[in-house]
């Protein structure tokens, strides 16, 4: 009886250390890194680090080398997959539904509740180059915001509509937002302090190994990685100009994907657990993403 009694309250008492210990070593939990490239983000997507800007940087670039679009060169990727964003440029694609879907509910409801048009537009009922400045730190809101979130954030505050991010909706509706800029170059403003700070994490979760595979997405996406290899028949490429053409529309999928929508992709690829559209550590992402394509102009309607 005592030897059971003393047994059991070894025990427990072992088990009370354990569950400590794992509190402990959850409190710090151990991240391997990759290791960093040397990015500066005053330089925007001409500071790439892949060496292939030159390729891919303007309509003449591309034309330089139109060749290598869609075929098996094993230079192809060096375009960066800005090669659909030329050649479809005369041609209606799924893209541009998406956006004249989006474009037709904005209408609707302005037409409803003005109030939608001028939340949307930040004060103007004009939606022109509003997208190019973000990410966003907006002070009112104490909020860093992407155009997802002011979608989700108008809809609610003006029509008492809940159009949250990831709903085909919601993704619609920011694609026609970042049409209105199509062809302004990118310019998220880096002297906003919360932008920076938002940079700064997003990069080092850029760097950060996660998920079964210890992946991170510097493991695909920088110099010396996967970049520019075959993984699984596709190609990683350079994180630089890629935010420009979110929302895009994906063949493989049918559907128009968000920035977070396809980060979430990425993440699943690494067996990482993805997390929900407009989880603050994809803003945070998506702020690095997009200050690497600083300068880069806007590609919505878009289709990759
Ligand atoms: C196992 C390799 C791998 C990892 C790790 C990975 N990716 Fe990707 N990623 C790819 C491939 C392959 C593509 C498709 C080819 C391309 O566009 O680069 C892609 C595409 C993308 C695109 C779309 C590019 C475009 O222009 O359409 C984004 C954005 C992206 N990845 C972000 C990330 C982020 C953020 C992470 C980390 C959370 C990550 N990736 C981790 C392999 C990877």
């Amino acid at each position: 009886m005592t030897l059971t009694r003393t047994l059991r309250r070894t025990l427990a008492a072992a088990l009370l250390a354990g569950a400590g210990l794992g509190a402990a070593a959850a409190a710090e939990v151990y991240r391997e890194h990759h290791p960093r490239a040397a990015i500066d983000p005053a330089q925007g997507a001409a500071g790439d680090f892949s060496g292939t800007y030159g390729f891919w940087k303007d309509a003449a670039a591309l034309e330089r080398h139109r060749d290598w679009a869609g075929s098996t060169d094993p230079n192809a990727w060096k375009l960066n997959w800005k090669y659909p964003d030329l050649v479809d440029s005369g041609d209606v694609h799924a893209g541009h539904v998406a956006v004249d879907e989006g474009e037709r509910f904005v209408r609707r409801a302005a037409a409803r509740e003005p109030g939608f048009l001028a939340c949307l537009g930040e004060g103007r009922n004009e939606l022109k180059g509003v997208a190019a400045g973000y990410p966003k730190y907006d002070a009112k809101l104490k909020k860093l915001m992407t155009v997802e979130a002011r979608v989700e954030h108008c809809a609610k505050a003006e029509l008492w509509d809940d159009v949250r991010q990831g709903s085909p909706l919601n993704t619609k509706i920011a694609a026609y937002v970042k049409s209105q800029s199509a062809g302004l170059p990118i310019r998220v403003d880096l002297s906003a302090a919360p932008v920076m700070a938002a940079y700064r994490r997003g990069e080092q979760l850029f760097y950060t190994k996660v998920g079964q595979l210890n992946f991170a997405c510097a493991s695909c996406h920088t110099p010396g990685s996967i970049m520019g290899h075959k993984l699984r028949g596709e190609v990683p490429t350079t994180p630089f100009g890629d935010a420009a053409h979110f929302p895009t529309y994906r063949t493989p999928v049918g559907e128009v994907e968000s920035l977070h929508q396809r980060f979430g992709r990425c993440l699943n690829q690494m067996r990482a657990q993805p997390l929900k559209p407009g989880d603050p550590a994809y803003v945070d992402l998506e702020v690095f993403y997009t200050v690497l394509s600083n300068g880069y102009p806007i590609t919505v309607p878009s289709i990759r």
